[in-house]
């Protein structure tokens, strides 16, 4: 390495270490939820979700103690097989086993020249032959978290299992029509997508129309309306809650999706406007002018020059508006109630109604981050240009 290449590694350096730190701050906590709702109940309860891949506190007494005589796995004297249910589950506690290891086999003591493990080491050995022998056998990782999210929790994670041995309780349904059923999340994920696409399309349609009249179109009092719009951005949301919802119960649009459409058309609409104004005015005006004397019309214009060229604005923008309308539950609730749960309000739900069934609650909340998960890293290679360039230049 030169002198140059150096000083340059050096010159980055905060610029990375901040770069990692951010990484680190957004993976983490993401990572332990992903792992939590993959985890059975009893072990979410018991440990963190960072223990997963840490070995079992018995696994090293086991080793120093038994392992040299009943082997690795326990197998080793088929007379006293450890990883046999049976045998094992004679010992449930460190009582039972120390008994069995204080009691001679053959004349000879039970552990030969090997000291008896003191009695903290014999519990965590015998939780330990629990696993080895598999009588807990409650695998580390599981879906059922994610098949209670799904169908809406029944309050108890036996809810597949008794599916599949068909011995379920009569209240339980296990048709797959309950994917659709209104306490879980499936429905919930329908009505969350049927409320955000329109949402998300609409404000940044009407905005791209707008941003074109205020940029390129010459009408009176274009410069005060524009600065109307832009004044409106301050309007906080909860303050019209109630007008609106009066307004709506009259013209009868409470509780149904055209209502919350036109809701976050209206909310997202100033700033939308702002940013695509912004963006259109820095596009050159010969491409503009030389467009219309060709004979395009503004239509034309607008669909042939503004939306392939404004596409890192309509990106963004989109990426924006998606998760502000997937993450509301103030209008999602205030519209739509729980007759129309959306995602949102059904994770809410959660909260209150299962206090200690919060795997569950990972699981629902993993499901509720996918998709702005999926539309932010198909749209983030437009993302870093479309916030510059609105920035740049006004
Ligand atoms: C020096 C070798 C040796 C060591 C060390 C040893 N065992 Fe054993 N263990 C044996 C033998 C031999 C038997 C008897 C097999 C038979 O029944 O013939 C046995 C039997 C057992 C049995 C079954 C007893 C019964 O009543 O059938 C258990 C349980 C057991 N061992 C647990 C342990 C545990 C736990 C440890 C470690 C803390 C351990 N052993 C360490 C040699 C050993």
């Amino acid at each position: 390495m030169n002198r140059d290449k150096i000083n340059k590694f050096f010159d980055k350096l905060p610029t990375h270490v901040i770069i990692l730190f951010t990484m680190a701050v957004w993976i983490i906590p993401t990572v332990g939820l992903l792992i939590t709702s993959l985890r059975p109940p009893q072990a979410v309860g018991n440990t963190g979700w960072w223990t997963v891949l840490s070995p079992p506190p018995g696994a090293a007494p086991y080793s120093q103690y038994c392992a040299s005589c009943h082997g690795a796995d326990g197998a080793t004297l088929p007379e006293a097989d450890l990883s046999n249910p049976e045998l094992v589950g004679q010992y449930p506690r460190s009582l039972q086993l120390l008994a069995a290891l204080r009691q001679d086999i053959n004349g000879q003591p039970h552990m030969g020249d090997i000291p008896l493990p003191s009695a903290q080491e014999a519990a965590d050995i015998a939780v330990y032959l629990r696993q080895l022998s598999e009588i807990d056998a409650s695998s580390q990782f599981t879906f059922n978290n994610y098949i209670d999210a799904l169908v809406g929790y029944r309050g108890r994670s036996t809810y597949t299992a008794d599916c599949a041995a068909g011995t379920q309780p009569p209240d339980i349904n296990c048709n797959t029509s309950d994917l659709l059923n209104p306490r879980g999340m499936g429905r919930a994920f329908l009505n969350s997508l049927i409320l955000t696409i329109p949402a998300t399309i609409l404000p940044i349609l009407f905005a791209a129309f707008a941003g074109y009249a205020f940029a390129w179109l010459d009408f009176k009092g274009r410069f005060v309306l524009f600065a109307l719009l832009v004044g409106l951005q301050v309007v906080p949301l909860q303050m019209t809650l109630v007008p609106i919802s009066r307004f709506y119960a009259q013209v009868g649009l409470n509780g149904t999706f055209l209502g919350v459409w036109l809701f976050h058309t209206g909310f997202g609409m100033p700033y939308a406007i702002y940013l695509m104004r912004n963006f259109l005015g820095t596009l050159p005006r010969d491409l503009f002018e030389s467009a219309y004397l060709d004979g395009a019309s503004h239509w034309t214009a607008f669909r042939q020059l503004v939306i392939p060229l404004a596409m890192p604005a309509i990106a963004s923008l989109g990426i924006f508006q998606f998760l502000w309308v997937w993450n509301d539950l103030l209008v999602a609730l205030v519209f739509l109630g729980g007759t129309t749960p959306v995602m949102t309000y059904q994770i809410s739900n959660m909260v209150t109604s299962l206090g200690s069934g919060w795997q569950v609650l990972t699981a629902a909340a993993f499901l509720s981050m996918l998709l702005p998960m999926i539309v932010f890293f198909s749209l983030q290679r437009y993302f870093v240009r479309g916030m510059l360039a609105g920035a740049v230049k006004g």
